[in-house]
């Protein structure tokens, strides 16, 4: 399975997050209690960029409607609608380094 180079660990705080565009694809990659979450970074609703909302814990809340995330799965935990899951993705750390696999 290809990995993508994301960056450093130390680059992505604790409830932070980064976002990596792999070939014309958005990941998100998360930081949430010690470990390391990668998701696409674009909702399935309409298309927002999910690093320009709010982290908390797990959950990342969209910046256009509203639906709320679980960032460690790629499920819906709230939104007025269903919704398909965000895509998912294993993070792998080689000494310092996180990559992605796609
Ligand atoms: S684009 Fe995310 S909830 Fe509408």
């Amino acid at each position: 399975m290809p990995r993508v180079l994301v960056g450093k660990r130390s680059d992505i705080q604790e409830g932070g997050f980064t976002s990596v565009t792999v070939g014309g694809r958005q990941i998100l990659v998360a930081k949430i209690q010690g470990s390391y979450f990668a998701t696409d970074n674009i909702c399935t609703h309409e298309g927002a960029e999910l690093h320009q909302g709010e982290l908390h814990n797990k959950e990342l809340t969209c910046p256009w409607h509203g639906a709320i995330w679980d960032l460690t799965t790629g499920r819906l935990i709230w939104f007025r609608e269903f919704l398909e899951p965000i895509q998912s993705y294993t993070v792998v750390i080689e000494d310092d380094t996180l990559f992605v696999e796609i």
